[in-house]
């Protein structure tokens, strides 16, 4: 009998090809994500689990494994996985960093080029056909990137990759990290280590590549937006719950921060009559970070790979904690 995986989606046809040489794969068609209730029939009997973002395994639906050897998420982030417990449980967790390192900053710096371009804001302005004044000394003007300060929260390679964009475009930059990273590296980078309160209170733009945790839930709130400047962006591409959503719309509302530059929410999609959608200081993207041809053919090759390796009870390529 070949082993089980169950998919929560569809995997590139040349990912599926070579699953489907070894295993007995079932692929999850229809209401995304997989409701709870099909996921905690299939992983009953599955040895190998391929999940999404969005795709809750919790310590409830990993109880219900018999066979659960691996789980391998399609995404850099896990925290929809209880991993502690997938550990306690010798479950292997597989993921993807890396391989959308480039891809995922150069989202953040297309946001952060917009943001404070105006660009999107511009193309609504023409399909509305509301482009008046041709030229104008003073109208749709944004602000330049040179000699701003960026602050990063969050110097991984996501935000290192972010970093050197910046530094090409001539911006100042400082990182709030929880470990500061080497002289060498900050030297690199041109990058100043200093506190979260340094960060929020003295950067123009401010973008964020933090995990989202019980610590970093809520993180950006309206005590935090009062001490950013009033020309100052915020960006994020790294998880919605680290900024809460109604705080940021108030202050943006009330120009108590100047714009910002969002690829994630905290309920995804985000509704068309969200308040953000009302916004013209808003730039908003569709979790897009990682979407590229190339970097998703990647993300799919690792995947399987890192599947693979756990259902042989080896460690992934890429693993968390075991
Ligand atoms: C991930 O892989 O977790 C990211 O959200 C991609 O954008």
């Amino acid at each position: 009998m070949r082993k089980k995986v169950f998919l929560t989606r569809a995997l590139h046809n040349f990912a599926l090809k070579e699953l489907k040489k070894k295993y007995q794969i079932e692929v999850h068609k229809g209401k995304i994500p997989v409701p709870q209730s099909k996921l905690r029939s299939k992983i009953k009997d599955a040895d190998g689990l391929i999940c999404f973002p969005y795709d809750i395994i919790n310590k409830e639906t990993i109880d219900l494994a018999e066979n659960l050897k691996v789980i391998s998420t399609y995404s850099v982030g896990f925290d929809h996985i209880d991993t502690k417990y997938a550990k306690e449980k010798k479950i292997r967790v597989g993921y993807t960093p890396e391989v959308l390192t480039d891809t995922t900053a150069d989202l953040a710096f297309s946001l952060l080029l917009d943001s404070l371009r105006r660009v999107s804001e511009g193309d609504r302005i023409i399909r509305e056909g509301k482009w008046k004044v041709i030229y104008g000394a003073q109208d749709y003007v944004g602000v330049d990137l040179q000699g701003k300060t960026l602050g990063i929260l969050g110097l991984g390679r996501i935000g290192q990759t972010l970093a050197k964009r910046a530094k090409a475009f001539d911006m100042k930059i400082v990182y709030h990290n929880r470990n500061r990273i080497s002289k060498t590296k900050e030297k690199l980078l041109g990058a100043k280590y200093v506190s979260f309160e340094r960060l929020i209170s003295q950067s123009d733009a401010i973008s964020i590549h933090v995990p989202h945790t019980k610590d970093t839930d809520n993180m950006f709130s309206m005590k935090v937006f009062k001490k950013m400047k009033d020309v100052a962006f915020l960006i994020n591409t790294s998880r919605g719950k680290v900024v809460n959503e109604k705080d940021l719309v108030v202050a943006l509302k009330k120009k108590i921060i100047a714009g910002a530059g969002l690829d994630v929410f905290e309920q995804e999609p985000i509704s068309k009559s969200h308040q953000l959608t009302k916004l013209q200081n808003v730039v908003l993207a569709p979790h897009i970070g990682s979407s590229t041809k190339e970097t998703r053919a990647k993300m799919a090759e690792i995947t399987v790979k890192n599947l693979n390796l756990g259902m042989n009870g080896k460690k992934p390529i890429f693993s968390i904690g075991y």
